[in-house]
């Protein structure tokens, strides 16, 4: 399987995720059926979509006249076989659970045509467990999106030991097709690189706030206006590179004995969960949210990203 034979794509799950995964190989002009349980969820996601591509057109990100052929290359239904039986690559977008995405790879398997790639968009495990009661292991791989996954050019790319090369080719092609940044993770491994990172900085971040270091306020404050900043046009190892090894050895040596490296879930987290504090999603966390405050938030968030997309 090349990428030039992969015609028909399927994501499985049109949540948060799914809609936008979607949106971006119709919007580069593949044919996308999407599945999921409601026909209420897949009009939600129809509708994340127009609103998704209309803030495209309105920031010249894509044409206004593409929307429309963009939108009637996206199906919608909620039998999963309609969407799978002439896929040559699918999309798994279902919530992060292992043993309902072992169950739906376990289901694509045996309905999908035997050629049909696999790809899950899981944030931390591995395509070996997924694929586990699947029999074509060669053709399941993860593809991990960033959200909002039609904003962030990068997809990691993450392959099992049983994931062939051919596999991994096809797909990295077919992202590099459609406008992403693909990364290959060579070797399996909870969370990949992203999701990993992530978990650290966030880890440190409680245990300062847990032991009144400074807020959360603070800690974001720190964070958006210093290495953040530079974070977005440099990794780690390119930033350091310019500071020196030497310099970094003699800063860390004393400090790292000092960071937080329990395995245990933080208890200010643990407490937050339980008191019902989630943050947006409940209306409270660190921070207080209203309608407006999210959508404000989430308009920034989307016009500096796409301000980055228009500089690169
Ligand atoms: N939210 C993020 O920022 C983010 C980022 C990267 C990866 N991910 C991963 O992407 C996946 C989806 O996350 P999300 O945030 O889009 O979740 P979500 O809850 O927004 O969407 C999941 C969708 O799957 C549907 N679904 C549930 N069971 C199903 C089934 N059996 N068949 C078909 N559809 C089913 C739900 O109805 C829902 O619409 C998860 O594995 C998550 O870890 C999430």
């Amino acid at each position: 399987m090349t990428v030039d034979e992969i015609r028909q794509i399927a994501v499985i799950g049109a949540g948060l995720m799914g809609h936008g995964i979607a949106q971006e190989f119709a919007n580069a002009g593949y044919n996308v059926r999407m599945h999921d349980v409601t026909d209420e969820r897949l009009k939600t996601a129809r509708t994340q979509i127009e609103s998704n591509l209309s803030l495209l057109a309105e920031n010249a990100i894509i044409q206004k006249e593409s929307i429309e052929p963009t939108l009637q290359r996206i199906q919608m239904h909620t039998e999963l076989h309609t969407v799978t039986e002439n896929a040559d690559f699918v999309v798994e977008a279902v919530p992060e659970d292992l043993t309902l995405k072992q169950q739906i790879f376990e289901k694509l398997d045996g309905i999908c045509p035997p050629h049909t790639i696999l790809a899950s968009n899981t944030t931390a495990l591995m395509p070996s467990q997924i694929g586990v009661k699947a029999k074509r292991k060669d053709k399941i791989l993860n593809t991990h999106y960033f959200n909002p996954p039609y904003l962030i050019p990068l997809v990691e790319l993450i392959r099992s030991p049983n994931t062939s090369d051919e596999t991994v080719a096809a797909t990295f092609d077919l992202l590099t097709a459609i406008g992403k940044t693909p990364a290959i993770i060579e070797k399996e491994v909870l969370g990949f690189v992203g999701p990993r990172l992530q978990a650290a900085l966030i880890r440190e971040a409680f245990a300062i706030v847990e032991q009144g270091i400074a807020s959360a306020e603070t800690v974001d404050l720190v964070v958006r206006n210093s290495f953040g900043r530079r974070l977005s046009v440099a990794g780690p190892f390119e930033v350091f590179e310019l500071a020196g090894w030497d310099l970094v050895l003699a800063a860390f040596e004393e400090l790292y004995k000092d960071l937080n490296s329990s395995t245990d879930i933080n208890p200010l987290l643990q407490q937050m969960v339980e008191s019902g504090k989630l943050g947006v999603k409940s209306k409270e966390g660190f921070y207080n949210w209203t309608d407006a405050k999210v959508q404000a938030f989430r308009d920034r968030m989307n016009q500096a990203l796409i301000q980055q997309l228009k500089d690169v």
